[in-house]
């Protein structure tokens, strides 16, 4: 074939193909056979290999992967990619419509949308190509992943016409390709993925685009980047339609509502089909259809205040139990843990649950063998709810906890008004093994790059026993372990140097000393100012503080009363610890600034800070924070999904701000 040939044929081919992938992957209506269409790639692909400078950036063939690329490049977004405000109930939902319906003073209609469980994605085009597609990054810098998007078969390379324009949608990985590439992986050796999210998220970060290209994943589209006034359209749902048409693949589950009951009808009906799609859905995206409505609502810093992400409720599911394992705590209690024939629930693969205790076994009933109900609590931890009694076959067998101790052998005990069954071996090493793992977790002396694994690693090898050793450890016994480089190993001699500066409560919340947790520890601390005042403290004294109640004098003095306890405490103090409380006591607080004298309520979700850590910043600036809004106080800082006490703060006419205002302040007070 000659030159002129060659670029006429290919020229044909890619139209071909383009219209051929469309037709299947996005209309699902294929103009012709899997082998046509073959045929006519292996075409293009021959050609291609012939004549390189032929083969287009969107010619059909780039989807099996391009050239690996030695690291992504950053994509600043023309308009931020931001979140959405979340809703977790009906009547979050129906705040929102009372929210919405005020704003615009007109009775609105809503797109309810599957709420796709992936990860967000930009796409751009110029002229109808294909030429930049970027990860959501922190909202504002996104990173260049153009190459492995171009692999997404629905990702269209080149559009049904000519026009320029950015739309945004998630990338996921269906159910199927997850289970079988964790299948491949397991059989290979290696870690599975958690869920099918991670799974497509990792796809994506790969800087060899081959590797996106053997995963299956795919991406619905859901908005159009800039204003799709632009286009000629004026409301979402048109601006969907004309996203379809242009050759993305929309989700076609989506319904217009002209009231809040229409669209919890919708929510029902997808709380309860959503099992059965292929694909993982986290909950439904409410949002106004009109866009004149949408921009009379506009946006806070976050979010747009015309649409609400409601979140489905914890999934239950059933699976076989088939063995209960026991773990010992840091405090000796003997936790039974129920191991189950893997499951997805909530989007991630879930083998292990909770029992909680040996009486929470009993009164439940709870079986080796048994089918049983699980559900993730508090959305993170699983647990067991129930065995399905009539599931029974008569094969499955009681468990009961052993007299000894699983790690040691030594005899457990119930000690008085306890479920729980303790070791009481202070030698037991299980014990010893979580002390470490709670001291340097990161509400206690947050050294990172210690976990599970180097402890265990650590305390095989007999480099710790204590806490304390943890600062006598060198170099050479450190790049001796299993899987520690050289620069692991100097970090983590940096992170455990940088924790001898941590102020006191760090060092007392990690002893672990029993019912002292990181709000205690913080009292203590800033009471006493030092480890040596505190060691001297009898139990009147610790009581008369308040807030310190009976239990944790008793157990804070018979703590400090413990030789094995001095013996360890004396290594920290020479391993050069400090032991003095760093922050702020009530003579450093200042007397003028805005917070001072001010009554402070924060609701709803922060992102930059917890609750917790802003509450902090605020009282040591002279502010009080209280629970509830009532007419004395003067500031409520609503963060994303406040409910009730916005509303409240709003009919009494209280001053209202943001995180990003709160932020401000802060930092101007400081
Ligand atoms: S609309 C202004 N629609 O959920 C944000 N988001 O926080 C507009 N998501 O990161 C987002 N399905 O990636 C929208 N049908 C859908 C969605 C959806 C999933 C993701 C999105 C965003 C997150 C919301």
């Amino acid at each position: 074939m000659d030159r002129i040939e060659a670029e006429k044929r290919v020229e044909e081919l890619n139209h071909l193909l383009h219209q051929y992938a469309h037709a299947y992957y996005t209309l699902d209506q294929p103009l012709v056979s899997d082998g046509v269409y073959d045929q006519y790639f292996q075409e293009l692909l021959a050609i291609e290999t012939e004549h390189p400078d032929l083969k287009y950036p969107d010619s059909p063939t780039v989807r099996v992967g391009g050239e690996i690329i030695e690291a992504f490049g950053k994509v600043t977004h023309e308009n931020p990619m931001l979140s959405l405000a979340n809703a977790f109930n009906e009547q979050d939902l129906r705040d929102f419509d009372r929210r919405v319906q005020e704003a615009t003073h007109t009775k609105v209609a809503y797109i309810c949308e599957l709420k796709i469980d992936g990860l967000a994605i930009s796409l751009r085009y110029e002229d109808g190509r294909f030429v930049q597609g970027a990860t959501r990054g922190d909202g504002t810098v996104g990173e260049d992943i153009t190459e492995n998007l171009k692999t997404i078969r629905t990702v269209p390379l080149r559009l049904q016409e000519p026009v320029s324009l950015e739309v945004r949608g998630e990338a996921y990985m269906p159910k199927q390709s997850f289970v079988k590439l964790n299948e491949a992986r397991d059989l290979a050796g290696e870690d599975p993925f958690a869920n099918p999210r991670n799974a497509a998220a990792g796809s994506l970060r790969q800087l060899d685009p081959k590797i996106a290209a053997s995963r299956n994943l795919a991406i619905f589209v859901y908005s159009i980047g800039g204003d799709a006034t632009e286009y000629g359209k004026d409301s979402h749902s048109d601006a969907l339609d004309y996203v379809d048409e242009l050759g993305f693949q929309t989700n076609h589950a989506r319904k217009r509502c002209t009231s809040i009951e229409e669209v919890i009808a919708y929510i029902e009906e997808w709380t309860e089909k959503r099992s059965a799609l292929d694909y993982e859905i986290d909950g439904i995206v409410v949002k106004v259809d009109a866009f004149e409505d949408q921009e009379q609502l506009g946006y806070t810093a976050r979010s747009p205040r015309w649409a609400i992400a409601y979140k489905f409720p914890a999934e239950e599911v059933t699976t076989t139990l088939t063995d209960v394992e026991l773990s010992v705590g840091r405090t000796g209690v003997v936790t039974p843990t129920a191991i189950l024939e893997p499951v997805l629930v909530d989007g991630t693969t879930v083998g292990r649950a909770s029992l909680h205790n040996e009486d929470l076994i009993k009164e439940k009933d709870i079986r080796i063998g048994d089918t049983v109900v699980i559900r993730k609590a508090g959305d993170i931890i699983p647990e067991v709810v129930a065995p399905l009694i009539e599931m029974r076959t008569g094969d499955e067998v009681p468990f009961t906890m052993p007299e000894n101790c699983p790690e040691c052998d030594s005899e457990l005990i119930r000690l008085e008004e306890e479920v729980a069954l303790r070791c009481v071996n202070p030698q037991c090493p299980a014990q010893m093994k979580e002390a470490i793992i709670h001291f340097v977790s990161r509400n206690a002396m947050n050294i990172e790059g210690i976990g599970e694994r180097v402890v265990e690693q650590l305390y095989r090898a007999e480099l710790v026993h204590d806490v304390a050793d943890l600062y006598t450890l060198t170099y050479e016994a450190l790049i001796e372990l299993e899987r520690m480089g050289e620069k692991s190993v100097s970090n983590l001699l940096t992170a455990i140097e940088q924790s001898k500066e941590n102020s006191l409560e760090k060092l007392l919340f990690g002893l672990g000393i029993r019912h002292v947790g990181v709000k205690a520890a913080s009292i203590l601390a800033e009471e006493f100012g030092s480890l040596d005042e505190l060691m001297k403290a009898d139990v009147e004294k610790l009581i008369t503080i308040h807030e310190i109640g009976d239990k944790v004098a008793e157990s804070v003095t018979t703590y400090f009363a413990n030789e094995d306890v001095l013996a360890v405490l004396e290594k920290l103090r020479k391993a050069g610890l400090n032991l003095q409380y760093k922050g702020l006591t009530q003579a450093d607080v200042p007397n003028e600034g805005v917070f001072v004298g001010k009554t402070i309520v924060l609701t709803g979700k922060l992102y930059e800070m917890t609750r917790g850590e802003a509450k902090k910043q605020i009282e040591a600036l002279g502010g009080k924070v209280t629970g509830s809004v009532s007419k004395n106080t003067d500031l409520v800082v609503a963060g994303e999904a406040a409910g009730s006490k916005l509303t409240r703060a709003e009919e009494l006419e209280i001053l209202v701000w943001n995180e990003a205002q709160l932020i401000e302040a802060l930092g101007e007070s400081q």
